[in-house]
């Protein structure tokens, strides 16, 4: 099939856009062109780039009918962020493409009840991008039987090249060098509150499973994330005793700890631990044949192996 990829050169389309090539497809990648993809590939140098900036095309109303001009049978949406965005898309794909897949997130989700956390949970999501991402998988859904869709949520992304979210649930690396020193961190509350990561290159096999798979994947929504989300308390365990160390933790109330942190790091923990994710893959697994390669801890620790080679950890 001709597939055209949205934004192909990013932490999922960097495995996606060549995982697409080796699968057979004929493969377009749209982007502006001024990121290079997180890892080298043969597949890149066949595969076809067209360069177009989408916020600049959606302001002048050409964006959709840019995409519908490369005569795709799929497009595969990475960076669709505002509902008229996914409008404008749809409008000019309605009976020219056979399937839209739009990346959409876990934030959809709000704080669980019952976890893991389905996908036919209802939509409780908090703050302006997960409200953004539910309002498009809302409309989205509603346009399947005028436009086939599917909608992959992914967790936290995780790969080499990238600062993955660490046991305090932010991006700052220095929690992982204090780790490895066998140093003390603290950690809000008890640290039982979870994190959900998933290896970018899940989240890859999975757009592939749901672009061949079709007929079950369309007008549904799957989340994508490795097989169990982790505490805090055990992340930060577990991190600890890859360097040979006990992990040195005290645990905050939330107010203190917010304290000893930047306002930045705090906002983003806040951030993750207030949605304290635990999503499900049942969905994925039985209907798409998804099967993630990486618990979360494994695809950690590749990307923790990246900054530590890179001596952004450690140094
Ligand atoms: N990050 C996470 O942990 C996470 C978690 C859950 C869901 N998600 C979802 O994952 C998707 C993002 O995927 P990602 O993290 O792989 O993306 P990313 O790493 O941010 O990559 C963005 C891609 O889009 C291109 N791009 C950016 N601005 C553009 C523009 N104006 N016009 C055309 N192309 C543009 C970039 O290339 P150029 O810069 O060269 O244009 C790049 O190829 C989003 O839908 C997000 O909601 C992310």
């Amino acid at each position: 099939m001709r597939v055209a990829i949205i934004g192909g050169t990013g932490h999922i389309g960097s495995y996606l856009t060549p995982r697409l090539f080796d699968a057979g497809h004929t493969v377009i990648c749209v982007s502006r062109g001024l990121r290079t993809p997180y890892r080298e590939h043969a597949a890149w140098r066949a595969i076809e780039r067209v360069e177009i900036d989408r916020t600049a095309e959606e302001a002048s109303g050409t964006f959709g009918e840019r995409i519908a001009k490369l005569d795709a049978d799929v497009v595969i949406d990475l960076t669709c962020y505002r509902l008229e965005s996914a409008q404008q898309l749809v409008d000019a794909l309605l009976g020219r493409v056979g399937h839209l897949l739009h990346c959409g997130t876990i934030w959809v989700h709000g704080p669980s009840v019952e976890v893991p956390t389905t996908e036919a949970a209802p939509r409780t999501a908090f703050g302006d991008y997960g409200q953004r991402k539910a309002a498009i998988e809302a409309w989205l859904l509603s346009k399947a039987s005028e436009l086939p869709v599917t909608i992959l949520h992914p967790g936290h992304l995780v790969g080499p090249g990238w600062a993955p979210i660490n046991p305090t649930a932010n991006f700052n690396p220095a929690v992982f060098s204090r780790l490895l020193e066998g140093k003390q961190i603290q950690l809000p509350n008890f640290g039982m509150e979870t994190v959900h990561h998933v290896h970018a290159d899940d989240v890859a096999q999975c757009f592939v499973k749901a672009v061949e798979h079709r007929s079950a994947a369309v007008g549904q929504a799957f989340h994508v994330v490795s097989p169990a989300a982790i505490t805090l308390q055990g992340y930060a365990e577990r991190v600890s005793a890859w360097f040979g160390r006990p992990a040195q933790l005290q645990f905050l109330s939330w107010e203190e700890w917010r304290q000893g942190v930047s306002e930045r790091d705090a906002a983003v923990t806040w951030d993750h631990i207030a949605h304290s994710p635990n999503c499900s893959i049942a969905k994925a697994r039985t209907l798409l044949g998804y099967e993630p390669r990486y618990s979360s801890l494994e695809a950690v620790r590749e990307s923790l192996d990246w900054l530590i080679e890179q001596r952004v950890v450690g140094n």
